[in-house]
């Protein structure tokens, strides 16, 4: 059993985020093999990145309470998804930063992607892809794209995420991925700290 935390990664008034949150939280709940909490950015108060250092100068101790906390809160799990709202074709400043306010606790972890909008989120996923290799985790090829047709058949036209197969498919085969990685990592880990 393997600890994931699922990031909702905007914060607006009215943002769609909650859509598929819910829908990962309850796809998640079916498996015996993750055990999932759901980390809403709007619970956390991040400040913009501050810090007098770079995470990798601090020890990775930040100066800010909230940031503090948020990254003692990210050690506590073995992977990570987040959903991805596309802004101007990258991700959200909130969720870029929430990845800038921690370092050591993402290291050595998988993480998978829940994209949305025109195209499915890609283009930020592409971005957050580069980030997250730079924060030593390893993001698992396996992504859900809600794109133009199921995002506007959710909000014009009553439907749910349940209503598209190929996204069901696509959160399982995301769930096994970040399972295997994730169960991989912490064995490995493990051992480091064995070793050490
Ligand atoms: C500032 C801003 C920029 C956006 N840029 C894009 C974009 O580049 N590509 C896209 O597919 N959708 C874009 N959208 C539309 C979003 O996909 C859509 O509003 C989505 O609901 C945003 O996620 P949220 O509701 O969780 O905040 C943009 C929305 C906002 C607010």
């Amino acid at each position: 059993m393997i600890k994931i935390a699922l990031i909702v990664g905007s914060t607006r008034p009215q943002r769609f985020a909650d859509v598929p949150a819910r829908w990962i939280a309850h796809g998640a709940a079916a498996r015996p093999d993750l055990r999932l909490e759901t980390l809403d950015l709007r619970d956390y108060a991040l400040p913009f990145f501050r810090e007098p250092m770079p995470p990798l100068a601090s020890n990775g101790v930040y100066t800010d309470p909230a940031a503090e906390a948020w990254r003692r809160k990210i050690g506590e799990f073995d992977g990570f998804i987040a959903t991805v709202a596309e802004y101007n074709h990258g991700p959200t400043a909130v969720l870029k930063n929430a990845l800038d306010s921690a370092f050591y606790e993402w290291n050595r972890k998988p993480i998978a992607f829940v994209g949305y909008g025109g195209a499915g989120g890609v283009r930020a996923i592409e971005q957050l892809r580069g980030v997250a290799v730079e924060l030593q985790m390893a993001p698992v090829k396996a992504e859900v794209n809600i794109g133009m047709e199921p995002f506007l058949g959710i909000l014009m036209q009553g439907k749910t995420l349940d209503d598209y197969e190929y996204l069901t498919k696509a959160r399982e085969t995301l769930f096994d991925q970040l399972a295997w990685w994730g169960d991989a990592l912490k064995t490995a880990r493990r051992q480091l700290a064995q070793a050490a």
